[in-house]
């Protein structure tokens, strides 16, 4: 409930002895405040005489008429119901602004997002009836006017838009159901912070709203991958975060907006609904808990915490109707009490009454499980649990929760293995989520993942298995539903809110990009940068039939025919031939071509023969700098190396292999890593790196170790100044090493030492590794390798890890024949030091990886995180797609393998003995790996 202007707030007389206990005002300012509030209180008390002449009349029990009244009115508020707000039937949506002209979509390929009348929900579930039109679509007052064929603009007004789209595909916009956007702006500062409310565990009563800051430039990225709408949630830090809110990402007067303000950025301007968010499991006890002074220490606590906080919000809401009740029944002049009101749990007691769309943060099974008994005991509905890791294996738990519908799975794709609460987890989770009735939904929890780039996580979806429609639907009609805007958003419908986006490419293939976006019906860049594609048009959306259940086995010999492609013959005789045929002998390459020899012996000795449609050969890829081998979940200490600041160390000496970070690593095709210790955490490094087999079972195992120590790496980004108290510390202590050790014998009492290791880099033989982001960072290595190199009169190979700014040094770090890992690929500005980062399109022409390959910098792609083991064939696919040209299919597919090797001067795997066969093309969504070879006698053959 909102308090109506100029009504005292009911908590004041309670509140103010406290806030003054707690403040700590300068006197003076104090009491200048406290006058200025006592005049103002005389004002307002002569302003309400003037306007009520019931001010000053009480009631037998000497309450206030006028307030008692104002409580009877609050009693229907109280027990309002909200409705999905209309879509069809509104003249103007409320959030147009006068002035905008009207605008004709010419010639588009047209996504509904829902299936042709009469298609009955058996059907419609099956994805029949659903189909991409092609058609106009004309938008006007902020709306969706009319979407059909070859509309004709003499019958539009005259100040209409034409905007042709030249047969390209149009959607919705694309909605992110889990956003930080605004509250947690990026590059992360400690200012900016204002995901969670932390001095609470139970804080129903903040509000995003409060905290989101319009000039948060990633509201501007995010739209550039054609999200117009995001829900913006508070932190999972405690049990109940607060209100959440609906933004559109169109900011003040240059998006069309009137303002640049958070309430003009509110998708709903009549908020009809609230939103609200919870978590459970181990964010709460972990973050807020305290053992001895106040829980939740553990899950157990966390329930009661939730019920604790149900409880009294429900018995609020008794009070209340009681008293509105016997209001009703005796005349509320005749009240001995005002209306029982608590702004603290206000939000709450409104989540109980339904008017408030819950969102829940829980991964695990019991996580779901107590929630869902919480919704039965409270009686109150949840519209989706998010990160929802688990759900897919508990569909039944879902269903038993309160109200109508069971909630939804707002999903990663494969983000997984961070913490234990995700370390189970499927990329097959959507599929089986749908194929058991439930919904999932695919969010970024910006900035955890980019939302720009949330359809990505669609596409991904789609390619393990998702049906198409459900794919689409997961980012625009399954969120607008939970949203309880369904009529409004997610649809090219007449009555729809007119945000749209035209893509240069299915939404759901690799790498796809908006050319154009409107929100409430106003184009939103004035100067796009559109993508060197060809035009392909959809997808073949009925997709190859998905196996979830990852059946893989061993064998020394199998055969593939069918195989459109080889990006790994080199040496082998191919012959260019769309049905090649390749033979495994001992888990080898024995042929490439016809192999007829191979296919006779195979076919009389009952040998394997599987026939591919669309077969792909291709090197097996190499994770760099990533921490797998030296770490299981990221955020347990048990399960990982541990990281040092003070120590230089071996990554050889703390691998722990067979985990199923590697395992997943290895049926994915990345059947080689190179990891070095950690220096502070994640993304940080600082020792030698180790080379090794990710399906080997431990490090004694024949061929396990192919390089015991591959570069020495040491970090010199923003985290630098943790060890040494600055940046420029650390880069001078570095300096300070490097000029010793060439002062240095050979001959070092311990060859495993840092002396020695730097020995072994100024003299040229082992490659420099450092971590780092900012151009200038970037330009102290530079500077570092020139001197060490005149003092050393020897060459240094010198490997940047980071790179978000690189590119502004592109010319020089060809010049110095400086190789550089991407990591992440595509950098969103996450930290200060990659404030500059370029984003790519329709924002900017290109991202870091194009300018790096124009300057001809040896490039390759490294992994931020460890659970882009999985994803390392579809990055070097939205290189390749949005390259503009620039990299062959097979140049792309060397970002995830042979550069690596290239950029350390170490020898790259024999194509024979390390490979991955792919049915379909690794450069696409929808690719499924079907052989992994790895230097051993056998191969892995994935069912
Ligand atoms: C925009 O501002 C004008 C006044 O400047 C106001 O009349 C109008 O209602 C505002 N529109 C919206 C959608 O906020
Ligand atoms: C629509 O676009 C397609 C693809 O560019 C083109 O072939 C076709 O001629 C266009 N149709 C019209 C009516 O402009
Ligand atoms: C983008 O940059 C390329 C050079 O890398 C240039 O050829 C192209 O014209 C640019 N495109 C736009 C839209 O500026
Ligand atoms: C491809 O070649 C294999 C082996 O020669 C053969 O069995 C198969 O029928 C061929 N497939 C097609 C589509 O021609
Ligand atoms: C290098 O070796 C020489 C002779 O063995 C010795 O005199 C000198 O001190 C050594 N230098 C360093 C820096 O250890």
């Amino acid at each position: 409930m909102e308090s109506e202007k100029g009504e005292l707030p009911p908590y004041s007389a309670v509140e103010r002895p406290q806030w003054r206990q707690r403040r700590h005002f300068r006197r003076s300012r104090g009491m200048r405040f406290l006058a200025l509030a006592c005049l103002g209180f005389i004002v307002y008390a002569q302003w309400r005489q003037i306007s009520s002449p019931k001010v000053g009349s009480k009631n037998a029990a000497a309450l206030s008429v006028e307030k008692l009244e104002a409580d009877l009115a609050t009693c229907s508020r109280l027990r309002a119901k909200p409705q999905d707000p209309i879509g069809l039937g509104r003249e103007r949506n409320a959030r147009y602004i006068d002035g905008h002209k009207p605008t004709l979509i010419k010639n588009a390929t047209v996504w509904v997002g829902e299936p042709v009348q009469g298609t009955s929900a058996d059907d419609a579930h099956a994805g029949k009836g659903y189909s991409w039109i092609n058609a106009d679509v004309y938008l006007e007052y902020g709306l969706i006017q009319t979407v059909g064929k070859d509309i004709d603009s003499a019958f539009l007004s005259p100040d209409v838009l034409v905007w042709d789209a030249k047969g390209r595909q149009l959607t919705s916009g694309i909605i992110d159901m889990h956003s930080h956007s605004g509250v947690d702006s990026l590059p992360q500062l400690v200012g900016n912070e204002d995901t969670n409310e932390m001095s609470s565990d139970i804080t129903p009563y903040v509000r995003s709203i409060d905290g989101i800051n319009p000039l948060d430039h990633q509201i501007q990225v995010i739209k550039s991958g054609g999200v117009t709408t995001s829900l913006v949630l508070p932190g999972s830090g405690n049990n109940i975060g607060g209100e959440a809110f609906v933004i559109k990402h169109a900011v003040g007067k240059s998006d069309g907006r009137n303002e640049t303000s958070a309430t003009d950025m509110l998708a709903d301007p009549d908020r009809n609904w609230r939103y609200m968010k919870m978590a459970c499991g181990e964010n709460a006890k972990r973050v807020y808990g305290k053992v001895g002074e106040h829980g939740p220490v553990s899950r157990l606590g966390e329930s009661w915490e939730f019920r604790h906080a149900f409880e009294t919000a429900a018995n609020l809401i008794q009070a209340q109707d009681d008293w509105c009740d016997q209001a009703a029944a005796i005349g509320v002049d005749n009240m001995a009490s005002y209306l029982p009101q608590e702004l603290k749990w206000e939000s709450l007691s409104a989540a109980l009454r339904g008017q408030v769309h819950i969102n829940t943060h829980c991964y695990t099974i019991p996580d779901l499980e107590a929630f869902v008994d919480h919704t039965n005991e409270f009686k109150f509905p949840i519209r989706a649990f998010h990160h929802a890791h688990q759900t897919y294996l508990v569909p039944e738990i879902l269903k038993r929760a309160w109200g109508d519908s069971p909630p939804a799975s707002a999903l990663f794709a494969d983000n997984m293995w961070y913490k234990a609460e995700s370390y189970v987890g499927s990329e097959y989770a959507g599929k089986i989520l749908w194929e058991n009735g439930l919904t999932p939904i695919y969010v970024s929890d910006n900035p955890v993942l980019n939302a720009q780039h949330v359809v990505f996580e669609a596409a991904k979806a789609f390619g393990y298995g998702l049906p198409y429609h459900a794919a689409l639907a997961s980012v625009t009609t399954a969120p607008a539903e939970r949203l309880g805007l369904g009529q409004r958003l997610g649809k090219v419908k007449p009555g729809f809110d007119a945000d749209v986006v035209v893509w240069d490419s299915d939404p759901l293939s690799i790498g796809a990009t908006p050319v154009q976006v409107w929100i409430d019906g106003t184009a939103q860049f004035d100067d796009p940068v559109e993508l060197v594609k060809p035009f392909t048009g959809p997808l073949d959306a009925s997709g190859d039939p998905v196996n979830a259940n990852e059946n893989f086995v061993e064998v020394s010999d199998v055969i593939f025919t069918g195989v459109a492609k080889s990006f790994a013959s080199e040496g082998l005789s191919a012959q260019s031939n769309d049905n090649l045929t390749v033979a495994i002998t001992n888990g080898k390459i024995s042929c490439v071509g016809t192999c007829s020899h191979e296919i006779q012996v195979t076919s009389n000795s009952g040998g394997r023969i599987i026939h591919l449609k669309n077969g792909h050969l291709a090197k097996s890829f190499v994770a760099f700098g990533s921490l797998i081998g030296l770490n299981a979940i990221d955020a347990e200490k048990d399960t990982d190396n541990g990281a040092s600041t003070e120590n230089f160390s071996r990554g050889v000496d703390g691998l722990r292999l067979d985990t199923k970070k590697l395992h997943y690593a290895h049926i994915y095709g990345v059947t080689r890593a190179i990891s070095a210790p950690k220096f502070t955490g994640g993304a940080t490094h600082f020792g030698t790196s180790v080379g090794f087999k990710t399906g080997a079972l431990h490090t004694l195992q024949e061929g396990a170790i192919f390089a015991d120590d591959v570069a020495v790496h040491y970090t010199l980004d923003d985290t630098s100044k943790r060890a040494g108290g600055s940046v420029s510390a650390a880069l001078g202590s570095l300096r300070h090493k490097l000029l010793k050790a060439v002062e240095a014998n050979d001959t070092a009492s311990d060859p495993f030492s840092e002396e020695a290791f730097l020995r072994r880099v100024v003299t040229g033989h082992l490659p420099l590794s450092l971590t780092v982001h900012s151009a200038d960072g970037i330009a102290g290595a530079l500077k570092l390798k020139k001197l060490v190199e005149e003092a050393g009169k020897s060459e240094i190979t010198l490997v940047i890890i980071g790179g978000a700014e690189s590119y502004l040094l592109a010319d020089e770090l060809a010049a110095a024949k400086v190789g550089v890992v991407l990591a992440p690929l595509l950098s969103y500005r996450n930290s200060w030091d990659e404030r500059r980062a370029l984003t790519g399109a329709p924002l900017t022409n290109g991202t870091a990886v194009d300018k790096l390959i124009d300057a001809g910098v040896v490039t390759a792609i490294g992994l931020e995180e460890d659970w882009l083991v999985r994803d390392m064939a579809i990055l070097a696919g939205i290189a390749y797609t949005n390259g503009g040209g620039r990299l062959t299919e097979k140049e792309a597919l060397d970002l995830v393998g042979g550069n690596v090797y290239k950029i350390l001067g170490i020898k790259a795997p024999e194509p024979a003995e390390d490979f991955v066969v792919f049915e379909g093309n690794p450069l696409e969504i929808g690719a499924h790996i079907r052989a992994v070879g790895s230097s051993s006698k056998s191969v892995t053959i994935l069912e």
